[in-house]
């Protein structure tokens, strides 16, 4: 009897050890506990953001911005790495970098895009848009949708808009007021045919070439004028080897946020919803930044810089869009109706 009762007593013992020790081992295999170990070994993905400008601009800002956003949004899965000032790749050869997967994010202005998609011409069009209220709604409605389609098939894709303000033009010789002061100037242009054919219009001479050797170009007198941005000519010190600025505003220079395509599907759908919020809210935060920035380094120059800045007449400004108006012509097949119609109201108010 009492032989009976211990068999049963080790063979109780013996099946719940079983069951416990079998249901445990199920639940290491199908359920891993949570193991700080484990977190780590996910997978941390970097990505190489390049650009051309300073630091301490409207796209310099941005980016370093941008940094911060995706690794809040992101729990710090994936870092973004800027390069900025050209010292990774430059205008020539970004694009490619990019398209290669070199790089994996960039952000070229749209002029320089134009080799590429040649719609994105509509911001090198003089005069084509009269205020930022009018930039805006271009990023955000049916012209923004018609660019970013038009970039696509090229192993990128564009995330966003980003700003940095109306161009101003420059020159080392004599104010430019009027068309005929262009005369006697060669102007650094980026690569845009629209900005080749404005610079033929008013008399100038133009020669393509990469941001990060504007300085130097027009040191040495490879050339005497450029135009951009009052934050690219202030934090590129071109304050020194220019003279005059004119407040033109006859262009709008923008960048499309890139991103190589390979890289961006290869991603969890999960983080790239989380770089996409990043990325809107960074660009919202660049669009108003980029205005303060561009008002407060006008004034840097005006201040602290021994540099001249003019402001056009409206009979002056009425010259420049006369001159300047077959630009319209010369581009429009090339832009196509649909955008060209796009802009028209801007013309007509
Ligand atoms: C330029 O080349 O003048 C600008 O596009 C530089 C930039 O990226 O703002």
């Amino acid at each position: 009897m009492k032989s009976a009762v211990s068999i049963i007593f080790f063979l109780v013992v013996g099946l719940l050890t079983a069951i416990l020790f079998g249901f445990r081992s199920e639940l290491w295999t199908t359920e891993k506990p949570y193991d700080e170990l484990q977190e780590g070994m996910k997978e941390r993905i970097v990505i190489k953001f390049s650009h051309v400008v300073a630091e301490n601009t409207p796209k310099g800002l941005a980016a370093e911005k941008f940094v911060q956003t995706v690794k809040e949004k992101t729990n710090d899965r994936v870092e973004v790495q800027v390069f900025p000032n050209g010292i990774l790749y430059s205008d020539n050869n970004e694009f490619e970098a990019l398209q290669r997967g070199d790089v994996q994010m960039i952000a070229p202005a749209f002029s320089k895009l134009s080799n590429i998609s040649s719609q994105y011409l509509i911001f090198d069009l003089p005069y084509a848009f009269p205020d930022q209220v009018s930039i805006h709604e271009a990023f955000d409605g049916p012209i923004g949708e018609i660019l970013f389609h038009s970039i696509e098939k090229q192993n990128v894709k564009q995330l966003a808009f980003w700003s940095n303000g109306f161009k101003q033009m420059s020159s080392d010789k004599q104010p430019l007021l009027t068309p005929k002061d262009f005369k006697g100037h060669t102007f650094r242009i980026m690569s845009s045919k629209a900005i080749e054919s404005q610079m033929n219009l008013l008399g100038a001479k133009s020669v393509v070439m990469p941001f990060t050797e504007v300085y130097g170009n027009i040191k040495s007198g490879i050339v005497n004028a450029q135009e951009n941005t009052f934050s690219n000519i202030y934090t590129k010190q071109l304050y020194q080897v220019q003279s005059h600025v004119t407040i033109s505003n006859h262009a709008y220079l923008g960048y499309a946020v890139l991103v190589n395509e390979d890289f961006w599907n290869s991603l969890e759908p999960e983080l790239r919803d989380q770089i996409e919020e990043a990325m809107l809210e960074t660009s919202y935060w660049n669009r108003v930044k980029a205005i303060a920035m561009n008002d407060q380094q006008q004034k840097l120059l005006e201040e602290k810089t021994n540099i001249s800045i003019y402001e056009l007449t409206p009979e002056q400004k009425e010259e420049w869009v006369r001159t300047l108006q077959p630009v319209y012509d010369q581009f429009h097949s090339i832009i196509g109706d649909e955008l060209m119609g796009m802009i028209k109201k801007n013309h007509n108010e």
